[in-house]
């Protein structure tokens, strides 16, 4: 469970849902660092860009899950926001998190998934929210017979 959890947090820190995010100045000027930001600016954070920045994360496009499996302190605490941060972060994150884990746990301990043979790497693109640009095809290899079972049939409309 430490490494599947850890995979998914590469997932997100790779690929975040919400690529980018907002937050609005309120009523008074407000100083960020050197910065000094006027009131009502609108200010706009790259998750994207900032999970993926070197001085954080060394190798930054590299998946390694195994970069979460350190003890003590990973990373810098705001250099991957998959869920956002403060009052207004995701309500969902703790469901949608104990979900993805228990799914995947429940699929890896009956399949073996591994992607489709000779398919090609499948790249992001963004429509709001972050997609994949073509279908992912998967095979699922069970863990009981070999048997291989197919691809995912596509979800319902
Ligand atoms: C992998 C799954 C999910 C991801 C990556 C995700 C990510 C996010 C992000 C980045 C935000 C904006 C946070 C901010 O502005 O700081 C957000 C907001 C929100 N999310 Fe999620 N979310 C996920 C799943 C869910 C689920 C399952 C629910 C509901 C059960 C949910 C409900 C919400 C709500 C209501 C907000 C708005 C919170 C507010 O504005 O106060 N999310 N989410």
């Amino acid at each position: 469970m430490p490494l599947l959890k850890a995979v998914v947090k590469e997932t997100l820190r790779l690929y975040p849902v919400i690529p980018s995010n907002a937050r609005v100045v309120p009523d008074r000027d407000i100083r960020v660092g050197d910065f000094l930001v006027p009131r009502k600016t609108l200010i706009t954070l790259c998750h994207y860009a900032a999970s993926r920045d070197g001085r954080f994360f060394p190798a930054p496009d590299a998946f390694r899950p195994e970069r979460w499996l350190r003890r003590g302190p990973t990373h810098h605490p705001f250099a991957s926001l998959p869920f956002g941060v403060g009052k207004r972060s995701c309500v969902g994150r703790r469901l949608a998190e104990l979900e993805i884990h228990l799914a995947l746990a429940q699929i890896l301990l009956r399949f073996e998934v591994r992607p489709e043979p000779g398919g090609a790497p499948v790249r992001p693109m963004t429509r709001t929210l972050l997609v994949p640009e073509a279908s992912i095809n998967l095979q699922f290899l069970s863990r009981r017979g070999g048997h291989a079972a197919g691809t995912l049939p596509s979800p319902p409309p």
